[in-house]
């Protein structure tokens, strides 16, 4: 693969946790890919100040036990390219020094004027530094690109995101701008599109006639953490679904595009969103299922409710789980439910897409029958990725008696490689200037106007109830009712793709 050109990378929350446990390990794992431009430098900016010499020591720390920093020898070359800059970002005037400094890096690598930045900040942010960056003329690509990665939450919902895309397209263009879901980076999720679209036996399938539904789940054992005070502002519905889950519902649903360039995959993503069948409010109760994990003993251990989480309100309605059943009304979906659940502090951490094809239309034999018996194919995204198709065999004996069985492919099998970090994958992208695996404007809007009203009724309906589910355990029992056919149920995967059931080793 090709190196990116020169450019100076300009990491706004240089300090933060996002910085130093995905951006700076991600640049590292490039560098000693030989993936990293010939001539950079990263400019971090925080609002704490510390010496270039002690951030130095901070990025080697977060890259200590790395596999680079193990095998490597060039450590202290990488970490030599790091600069620290301190200034407050909601500061107008403190941007002016900015120019300078960069300039001062640029011919000191001789780098010239590729510029990217990335806001690695809390949201408020988000429409400020790129106005002030503008203000400095460093949005200006006369004497080399500009670029600039926004981190998710990209709005709060409809409204926010579309004055947000305002105030970002007043000084810069669209092509300059790159919203980040690392979903998208893991290279699992992009194998959805290889594996449907690379093999012609899945594609004739893959619609109403012979699917029955479409789930998704991804499951997490940790809780918050730390994280209070971000996710009371934001629950599972924003922070899982308004990005991660609805990408892989769109890589699952989409046309094929004509050709695999950006412009192109992202119009196919845009057009599954927009045929996303809103729900209306009166319906939320019933499609849109929220719960929050209660304290409780797992594997031995006691787990903190959410209620009970650092900077977490006592009384707080914020969900830690969310499950919903909706449609996609075009052609090849039309009639097919699809479910989507999300959670934390459930028993295993998981993510997954299943496609349930229907049954045959007559069945002949005994023994596992009906949906116990329908084809599945699941295409795990982690852990343990990978393909299984469950499928019928006959059981050795007399008679015609049925067994479900599993064909299965592990990731693990395909190379000795390592699969490279979301990030990598990403910020690598983003340094070619391919924006095929960043989300357009069009495609955050159409996924806020989708689950505006649940947001809505969520907030505004209190007879809606936020279910208590006890951690450790596959969230409210009212997200089982979602599926509405009494011999169906949600998969319980396990960790290991060919096993699942609610009791399986975790
Ligand atoms: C982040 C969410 O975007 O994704 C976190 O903010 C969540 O709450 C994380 O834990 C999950 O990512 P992954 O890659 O571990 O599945």
């Amino acid at each position: 693969m090709e190196r990116p050109d020169n450019l100076i990378i300009v990491i706004f929350g240089g300090r933060g946790d996002l910085a130093m446990r995905k951006i700076v390990p991600a640049l590292y794992a490039l560098y000693n890919e030989n993936l990293m431009p010939e001539r950079f430098a990263v400019v971090a900016t925080g609002r704490t100040g510390v010496t270039d010499e002690a951030y130095r020591k901070e990025v080697r720390r977060a890259l200590a036990g790395s596999e680079g920093e193990k095998s490597g020898t060039n450590t202290d070359e990488f970490v030599a390219l790091f600069h620290y800059i301190d200034f407050d970002t909601s500061v107008t005037g403190a941007y002016k020094r900015l120019p300078d400094f960069l300039e001062m890096i640029s011919q000191k690598f001789s780098i010239g004027g590729n510029l990217l930045f990335y806001l690695s900040v809390p949201p408020d942010l988000y429409g400020v530094i790129p106005r002030n960056l503008a203000l400095q003329g460093l949005n200006n690509e006369g004497d080399g690109w500009k670029r600039m990665i926004i981190e998710k939450p990209f709005g709060y919902d409809y409204r926010s995101a579309e004055k947000l895309n305002r105030t970002l397209l007043e000084t810069w263009n669209e092509n300059q701008i790159f919203r980040i879901d690392h979903y998208l980076g893991k290279e699992t999720v992009q194998n959805i599109l290889v594996t449907r679209f690379s093999n012609g036996i899945f594609e004739p399938l893959w619609n109403r006639n012979y699917v029955h539904h479409v789930e998704i789940t991804s499951s997490e054992t940790l809780g918050v953490e730390m994280r209070g005070s971000y996710y009371e502002g934001s629950g599972a519905l924003r922070d899982m679904v308004q990005n991660h889950l609805l990408h892989l519902v769109g890589f699952v649903a989409m046309e094929p595009p004509s050709s695999i360039d950006s412009t192109s995959i992202r119009n196919e993503l845009v057009k599954v969103f927009e045929s996303l069948r809103p729900i209306s409010s009166d319906e939320v109760h019933r499609t849109a299922i929220r719960g929050q994990y209660t304290g409780a003993h797992v594997r031995g251990e006691w787990l903190k409710g959410y209620r009970e989480e650092a900077n977490v309100d006592p009384a707080s309605m914020t969900e830690t789980f969310a499950a919903l059943k909706f449609n996609i009304d075009n052609w090849r979906w039309g009639g097919v439910p699809f479910y989507l659940r999300t959670g934390k502090r459930l028993p295993t951490r998981v993510t997954e897409a299943v496609i349930h094809f229907k049954p045959t239309p007559h069945y002949l034999f005994s023994g596992e029958s009906l949906c116990d018996g329908c084809n599945q194919l699941i295409i795990r995204i982690q852990p343990d990725e990978g393909l299984l198709l469950k499928f019928g065999m006959k059981i050795p004996g007399a008679g015609f008696k049925v067994k479900n069985v599993n064909m299965d492919f592990h990731y693990s099998d395909l190379a000795a490689e390592r699969i490279p970090e979301a990030y990598e994958r990403l910020l690598y992208d983003c340094m070619k200037g391919d924006s095929t695996l960043y989300t357009r404007s069009d495609a955050v809007m159409a996924a806020w106007k989708f689950l505006d009203p649940i947001i809505e009724a969520w907030k505004n309906d209190s007879s809606i109830p936020v279910y208590g589910y006890p951690a450790g355990t596959w969230g409210p029992e009212r997200a089982d009712d979602l599926i509405e056919e009494s011999e169906l149920t949600w998969r319980y995967p396990c960790k290991n793709l060919a096993e699942d059931g609610v009791y399986c080793e975790l």
